[in-house]
């Protein structure tokens, strides 16, 4: 058997595994990142679009904003619309701060090249991991690269492998609890080659269900509409898929939709989760091993980015002053801000999202939320701190 040591062990190549070993690297600290598919799928995996202020900001401090600070599209606001009547949402003028439009795979692109230049150990296409010896010990991964067993001796593990990773599981049954809402419905989402026919997001309430207008490029529009959890992607054609958007996001002023070739299409189930507490003796959780949001905030890689920002500086004030207080609060510190994105996140999709059991008091309610938004300062300044992102402690 294989055995290579390194300082933190790290399981998942997403978002939060790779900054998290960029950040380390930085530190002075070595770290061997393990993921289960390749570069390739990686690097093409579509999903997150909405980088926070904070976000982009901790990317620029790390020096890897090259390419995101030339092909990022600013925005300085979003648009909330009611049945074809809109509202911006101006997020400079109430904050000070904007979001910058920018895909999930284009981050993690830039991260894995960053990482492999500066003599990174990303290892790709890595099965049964297994992890051993962090509650008390020393710990050890085991895992299968080309059929052959290796293992990794290190001081640390972080989970970074997402909702459905083997790092969560591994944890002793009863020392975590499960924090959990399931919502009942989906997302539709595709990526159309088609400009974008307007400069901001656009999230639509409508009585056929919630939509939103998205993009990516110059060039690619990303859209979703609300649907059934359980809905065949075989009975949405792209005629039917563009009908739907129509009919969702047309605007009394005329506006529509521009419409393309579809590229890609998908269902994303909606829920939330939290486990707490996100450590459990020498393993530590960071990003979707720890937490899910639903996807109408724009929280999940955000909260990601956030979660290894603490767990490097508490890493680094171990290795470099011996110093454990910030290890020790890593949970803690992180689940401030994760509940808030909950309740952010909670709050936008009840106020956008038809739901099929609400009651007529419910729906009245619902309405009332949202034109308090359209002409409420102090509404709109809510939202747009929240959605900008809060400072990091
Ligand atoms: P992941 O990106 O899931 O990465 C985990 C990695 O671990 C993956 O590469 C996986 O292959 C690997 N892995 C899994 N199991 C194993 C294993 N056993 N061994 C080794 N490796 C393993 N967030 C936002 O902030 N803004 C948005 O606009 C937004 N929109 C979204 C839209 C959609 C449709 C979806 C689905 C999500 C959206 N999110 C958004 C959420 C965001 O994509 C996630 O929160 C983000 O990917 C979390 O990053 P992560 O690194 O924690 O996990
Ligand atoms: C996206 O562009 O993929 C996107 C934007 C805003 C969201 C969710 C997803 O709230």
């Amino acid at each position: 058997m294989a055995r290579s040591t390194a300082q933190v062990g790290i399981v998942g190549a997403g978002p939060a595994g790779l900054m998290l070993s960029h950040l380390l690297h930085l530190y002075g600290i070595s770290s061997i990142v393990l993921e289960a598919r390749s570069r390739d799928y990686c690097e093409a995996r579509v999903r997150a679009g909405v980088l926070e202020h904070t976000t982009v900001q901790m990317l620029r401090e790390a020096g890897v904003a090259e390419r995101l600070n030339r092909e990022g599209l600013l925005h300085e606001g979003i648009e909330i619309g009611i049945q074809g009547r809109r509202r911006r949402i101006p997020f400079v003028e109430l904050t000070g701060k904007a979001v910058t439009v920018y895909g999930q795979q284009e981050v993690v692109k830039d991260l894995i090249a960053r990482r492999l230049a500066d003599g990174g150990d990303i290892r790709f296409e890595c099965g049964e991991v297994s992890l051993k010896s962090f509650v008390d010990g020393s710990p050890l991964i085991y895992f299968a690269k080309a059929e052959e067993e290796n293992s990794i001796a290190c001081d640390f593990i972080a989970g970074c492998d997402g909702s459905h990773g083997v790092s969560r599981p591994f944890i002793p049954e009863g020392s975590l609890t499960l924090y959990e809402r399931i919502y009942p419905f989906a997302w539709l989402g595709i990526l159309a080659e088609a400009a974008p026919s307007r400069d901001e997001l656009l999230y639509m309430q409508s009585s056929r269900g919630f939509a939103l207008y998205s993009m990516r490029s110059p060039r690619i529009t990303r859209l979703y509409l609300q649907c059934r959890p359980d809905e065949d992607l075989a009975e949405w054609s792209d005629d039917r898929i563009w009908d739907e958007l129509q009919a969702r996001l047309g605007c009394g002023d005329g506006w529509k939709p521009a419409e393309g070739p579809i590229l890609q299409k998908s269902i994303t189930g909606m829920r939330s989760f939290v486990v707490e507490p996100l450590q459990c003796g020498r393993l530590f959780l960071a990003g979707d091993a720890a937490h899910v949001v639903p996807p109408t905030g724009a929280k999940g890689m955000n909260l990601a980015f956030a979660d290894v920002h603490y767990l490097a500086e508490a890493l680094r004030a171990k290795y470099q002053d011996n110093d454990e207080s910030k290890l020790e609060a890593y949970s803690a510190t992180c689940l401030r801000r994760i509940w808030n994105a909950q309740r952010f996140s909670a709050w936008m999709t009840s106020l956008l999202h038809r739901f099929e059991e609400a009651s007529g008091f419910d729906c009245r309610r619902q309405q009332a939320e949202l034109e308090y938004l359209m002409s409420s300062r102090a509404a709109a300044t809510s939202l747009a701190e929240n959605y900008v992102g809060l400072p990091l402690e």
